[in-house]
């Protein structure tokens, strides 16, 4: 226990230090905004969490008498520093208004350390007994994130809603198409990203020009315009940006714009197509990534059963489904898996229960054997931060019938034993096999 909370020595000073601090249960209501849904609740559960978490997480902390003691002074700020930092309850929780809802990053935030039972941390409970939260107080605050979180799912926009560029999407599905992006006239986006494959090729790995492979599997097109960033470490910001990836990479395409520009314009069709698409036939690499960008928006999938049962027909699903949909939540699967793409709109790491690039190193636990890859670092390739290490942006779950082989090293072909591996390395449970079944058949609703 002591392990996972990673506090330096002089933390644990400052926290005896914060003994003098008030234990009265009457604190200053004056600056709580909260209003969400169910304000009640709401009231309850935030007054709470200002008692017990004020002190680190916001500026209003209760200061000891001795506080003005250089050394001690020092100490306590620090904490309070770092605390904020990790987590700035007051912006993030305390001052919302009606119309602006609490963030599900920060509701889970919140339950996660409840239930791993890291906050308030231990030695701040011994001196602050009541901070303790009783089983009762838990359940409180984590139904209350629960009613919350029920409007984390969010059916897929019709293709209209997305206010296309009609021109720039005819465009744009050509250059997809296309294998004169690739050096040697071989590959095109669709080679990797085929659409009848759910967007992807279903292998483990794609084969590029020249029959290079990457190490990394590849992810569906469909809906990635909702990706909070693109690739599985999220190192390009929007589809614009990503566009180009490819075309450049030696083991995809191999080629580069001027190459690729040159091509395209010995070619009657595309002067035309660009002419309707940006009034002028000059071609660039830029117009090539805006226009298959804007083709990939079109790239949206609606009107899953999920999505109409979203909508509010009770009948799109079946029970089992709907059961399976309980057993989603019931297991926290929601707490990375949400929003529209069920997916896709956050970083998180991969194995935060157990090791699995240990696991899978050895080959262990069923894992198929693969040695630690650069691929494998995740977001750590793009921030050098030690807290990405093996921190992927979460894949979506839309269309996941068809998107296997999956994880990013595309080792499991089987869904089932996707979602049994998810249990032991996301949420720390042994799913039975009963409940991993429903789960799949809520999932191929999606
Ligand atoms: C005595 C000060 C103190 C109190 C009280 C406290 N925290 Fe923390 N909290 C910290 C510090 C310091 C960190 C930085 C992480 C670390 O050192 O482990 C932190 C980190 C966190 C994080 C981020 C964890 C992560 O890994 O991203 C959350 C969420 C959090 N606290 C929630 C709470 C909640 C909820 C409460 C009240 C129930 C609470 N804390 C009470 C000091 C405190
Ligand atoms: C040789 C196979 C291959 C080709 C060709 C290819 N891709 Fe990819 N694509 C991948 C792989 C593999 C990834 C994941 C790479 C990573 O995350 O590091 C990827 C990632 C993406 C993503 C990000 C999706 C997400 O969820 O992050 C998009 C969008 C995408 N490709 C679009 C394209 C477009 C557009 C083209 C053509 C210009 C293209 N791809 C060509 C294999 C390919
Ligand atoms: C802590 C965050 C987290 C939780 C909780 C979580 N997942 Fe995941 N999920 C991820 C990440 C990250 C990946 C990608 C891991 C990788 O590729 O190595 C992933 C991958 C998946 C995939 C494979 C998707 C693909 O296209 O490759 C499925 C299916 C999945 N999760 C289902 C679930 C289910 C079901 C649950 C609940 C039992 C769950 N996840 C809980 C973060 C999470």
């Amino acid at each position: 226990m002591f392990k996972k909370m990673r506090f330096s020595i002089p933390f644990s000073l400052a926290l005896i230090l914060f003994l003098g601090l008030s234990v009265s249960a009457d604190f200053d209501k004056k600056w709580i905004k909260v209003s969400q849904k169910d304000s009640k609740h709401t009231e309850v559960a935030t007054e709470m969490l200002m008692r017990k978490c004020k002190d680190c997480h916001t500026s209003h902390t209760e200061y000891p008498f001795y506080y003005n003691l250089p050394f001690i002074k020092d100490l306590i700020d620090q904490d309070i520093k770092k605390g904020l930092a990790y987590f700035n309850m007051e912006i993030e929780v305390f001052n919302k208004e009606f119309d602006s809802e609490i963030s599900s990053t920060s509701l889970n935030k919140i339950k996660s350390v409840l239930e791993n039972g890291s906050m308030p941390p231990l030695q701040y409970k011994l001196m602050h007994w009541d901070s303790h939260f009783s089983d009762t107080e838990k359940k409180i605050v984590t139904t209350w994130i629960k009613d919350l979180s029920n409007s984390d799912f969010i059916p897929i926009p019709s293709k209209e809603d997305m206010e296309l560029d009609e021109n720039l999407v005819l465009l744009g599905e050509k250059l997809f198409s296309d294998t004169r992006l690739s050096r040697d006239n071989t590959i095109s986006c669709a080679s990797c990203h085929d659409l009848a494959k759910g967007g992807t090729d279903q292998m483990q790995f794609s084969t590029g020009v020249a029959g290079g492979h990457g190490r990394i599997n590849s992810p569906t097109v469909f809906n990635s315009v909702f990706n909070i960033k693109q690739f599985w470490d999220g190192r390009a910001e929007d589809l614009i940006a990503q566009a180009s990836g490819p075309v450049h990479n030696p083991l995809e395409m191999g080629s580069n714009w001027d190459e690729v520009v040159a091509k395209l314009s010995a070619d009657a069709d595309y002067i035309v197509l660009f002419e309707s698409a940006f009034g002028s036939q000059e071609i660039t690499g830029e117009k090539v990534a805006a226009a298959i960008a804007e083709f990939e928006k079109s790239l949206v999938t609606p009107d899953n059963k999920f999505d109409l049962y979203l909508k509010g027909n009770d009948y799109a699903l079946s029970d089992k489904e709907k059961q399976g949909f309980e057993l989603f939540k019931k297991y926290n699967c929601n707490n990375c898996h949400l929003g529209v793409s069920v997916g896709a709109n956050s970083f998180q790491k991969m194995g935060v229960y157990k090791d699995y690039f240990a696991d899978r190193a050895a080959g262990l636990n069923g894992l198929k054997q693969m040695p630690l890859a650069k691929e494998d670092l995740g977001r750590f390739n793009v921030t050098r931060a030690e807290v990405d290490r093996h921190v992927f942006k979460v894949p979506t779950l839309r269309n996941i019938k068809k998107t296997f082989p999956y994880l990013h090293d595309g080792t499991i072909r089987s869904l089932s034993r996707t979602v049994e591996i998810m249990g032991e390395y996301q949420v720390g449970k042994t799913i039975p096999k009963e409940d991993v079944t429903k789960i799949v058949l809520f999932l191929k609703t999606l």
